[in-house]
């Protein structure tokens, strides 16, 4: 959510329950921050065969598309971004770097949104995405991995036809089935995939210390911006800073 969703959702809770409401609020979150024990991670896979997981005739809306991302969208793909959560700004260059492909959802002509995806592989020593050194993922050939779903936040609620349209190109580029994962408390994509076929692989819970490191069953990781850094094993053996991706 972005600063300003979280202020006008905090400005509610005012609004609802006085300061009191308001400032355990701030507090809930800031301890949530120091540490957060138990945040699940939802693995999801999605069977991109069936019908029913694309856009079907009642989906259709002329007014929608997706266009693969690439240097041509990057500019109004920018743009979009500084007017509405300029801090997703450097995630767009980095993905194109990463050599991850993507989709840019239009509507009625404005960009509103983005998504990326990697291909699998059946080399069990290829690790496809940063993700994967330390989500039990493992997309083979054929298959994808995808990440980043991301539309601003005056076009929720396209979000069904925008992961259907999604769905429905990598069909049609001749992939079987992708994997994801989601945060169990995103109520609302949990909701989206799960009405467009994702079911649930498995859980993965993750303790959070600072917002910075992450502890998952024996392995102690550095959070980056864009992979993480296993440290060590919980609680003795330091491995020397030896990188998760
Ligand atoms: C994830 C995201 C792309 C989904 O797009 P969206 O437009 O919000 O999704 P939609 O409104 O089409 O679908 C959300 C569904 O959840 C439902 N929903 C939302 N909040 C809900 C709640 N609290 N309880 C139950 N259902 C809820 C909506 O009714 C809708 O279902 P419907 O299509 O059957 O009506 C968008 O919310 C987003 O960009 N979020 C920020 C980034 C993010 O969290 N990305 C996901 C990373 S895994």
């Amino acid at each position: 959510m972005s600063a300003l969703g979280k202020l006008s959702k905090l400005r509610l809770i005012w609004q609802q329950e006085g300061p009191k409401g308001a400032a355990r609020k701030v507090a809930g979150e800031l301890k949530l921050r120091a540490y957060h024990p138990d945040r699940q991670l939802v693995l999801l896979r999605v069977d991109l065969s069936l019908p029913a997981h694309r856009v079907r005739p009642k989906d259709a809306d002329p007014s929608f598309r997706v266009l693969p991302y690439g240097p041509s969208e990057l500019p109004r793909l920018r743009a979009l971004l500084e007017r509405t959560e300029p801090a997703r700004l450097p995630t767009l260059e980095a993905r194109l770097a990463q050599g991850a492909q993507g989709f840019v959802a239009e509507d009625a002509g404005e960009a509103i949104g983005y998504v990326f995806f990697v291909l699998g592989s059946d080399d069990p020593t290829e690790v496809v995405h940063a993700d994967l050194h330390w989500l039990p993922l493992r997309p083979t050939k054929g298959e994808v991995y995808t990440f980043d779903y991301w539309l601003a936040e005056a076009a929720r609620g396209r979000g069904n036809l925008f992961a259907r349209s999604v769905q429905q190109a990598q069909h049609e580029m001749g992939y079987s089935a992708s994997y994801g994962y989601v945060e169990a408390t995103n109520t609302s994509a949990l909701w989206l995939y799960r009405t467009i076929g994702w079911k649930e692989v498995g859980r993965v819970l993750e303790h959070r210390i600072l917002g910075k490191l992450s502890v998952i069953d024996d392995r102690v990781y550095l959070v980056r911006a864009f992979d993480r850094l296993l440290l060590g094993r919980w609680p003795l053996s330091v491995e020397a800073g030896r990188p998760s991706a």
